[in-house]
């Protein structure tokens, strides 16, 4: 009789196997290494909680996806480092472009570097990477943004007190928006028309940071007749802060984004303005050029920005002033929202005929 040789029992090898088999998985969803023909573009987006990402995700994929081209998605979370490390790992893993929303306009240029050196072309997706040479900036007219959110204001108050609420520090459209918006402000503030009683930055564009300083404003007895925010979020927070003290009615109140919310408080007379970008162009056109530079193609013309070290293309589509007056043709006979969307909150004996 043999001795030392143990039979291995059938249900141990199904294990074994189904365990490599799950491993095997695993791994291929973990790094999809790109060797077939397909164009892969990488869409690194800062986060997932303002709601304007998320239809430009939708879009660029869908149009990407028309393009024959397919999209791997990342989500940053708000965190630098992270949104660092997957720009390499997606460069690593082999995508054909890059589009970054960046989170911090600061950190990324080492990333995009080590992109350029692996071949891969980069898009600057609506914000800016400073420093980087990005291959491409497409965004809106960021400076127009602020000049017609400036515009609104004075001249529904041209003379009076503003508080200042602008965007987040970590991206360069906000301060591209400061100076648009000033641009407008500054000649009043010269003649002693308007007074700047309070400026701040909201960290990453948070509802909750503006809602907690314009209700410190308020405790503080700092009294104000116009709001500039900076978009939909910010404005959001504001008015919370304000009507918990019934000041709703006294603040002229701006934002960017034509969110829902927005655009429902606009007709509700709750929120004075909001400015609205098609964000269908933004990420349509993206999308073409993200396949465009994929195959090696031309781009065709584009303007210059300067990202404070290179001179990088950049296009910039026109944004649009929305306030109760135009909301309509804009927002709903332009297919945004419909009419029920938009006046959701509303009476229907008091909906525009459309
Ligand atoms: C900006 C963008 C705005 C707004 C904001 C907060 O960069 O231009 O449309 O969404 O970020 O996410």
């Amino acid at each position: 009789m043999k001795t030392g040789k143990r039979l291995i029992p059938i249900w141990a090898i199904f294990m074994t196997v189904a365990f490599l088999l799950t491993m095997a998985a695993c791994k291929k969803e973990e790094a999809f290494i790109n060797n077939d023909d397909t164009i892969i573009i990488g869409f690194v987006i800062e986060t997932m909680t303002v709601e304007r990402w998320q239809l430009d995700r939708d879009i660029f994929e869908a149009k990407a996806k028309e393009l024959g081209a397919k999209v791997i998605v990342k989500n940053a979370y708000e965190d630098a480092e992270r949104q660092d490390q997957i720009i390499r790992d997606l460069v690593a893993q082999g995508v054909d472009t890059l589009a970054v929303v960046a989170y911090d306009k600061e950190s990324l240029a080492d990333a995009v570097k080590y992109a350029h050196e692996h071949n891969v072309k980069v898009i600057a997706y609506d914000r800016l990477i400073m420093g980087a040479d990005v291959d491409l900036y497409i965004s809106f007219d960021n400076y127009e943004v602020g000049r017609l959110i400036g515009q609104s204001a004075v001249d529904n108050v041209p003379e009076g007190r503003y508080l200042i609420l602008n965007g987040a520090q970590t991206d360069n459209n906000a301060f591209m928006l400061n100076e648009g918006c000033m641009s407008v402000l500054q000649p009043y503030i010269d003649a002693g028309k308007i007074e700047i009683v309070d400026e701040t930055w909201v960290e990453a564009w948070r509802d909750e940071v503006s809602y907690q300083y314009v209700t410190d404003k308020i405790e503080q007895g700092i009294e104000f007749d116009v709001i500039i925010a900076a978009n939909d979020r910010v404005a959001e927070g504001a008015l919370n802060a304000l009507s918990e003290n019934r000041l709703t009615d006294q603040v002229y109140i701006t934002g960017q984004d034509a969110e829902l919310g927005a655009c429902q408080r606009i007709v509700e007379g709750i929120q004075d303005m909001t400015v609205y970008k098609s964000i269908s162009v933004l990420a349509e056109g993206a999308a073409e050029i993200a396949v465009k530079m994929a195959k090696g193609e031309d781009i065709g013309d584009c303007g210059l920005y300067d990202d404070g070290k290179y001179m990088v293309k950049y296009i910039a589509y026109e944004p649009v002033a929305v306030n109760k007056d135009n909301i309509n043709e804009i927002i709903i006979k332009g297919g945004f929202y419909t009419i029920e969307q938009v006046y959701a909150n509303i009476d229907k004996e008091n909906w525009p005929e459309n």
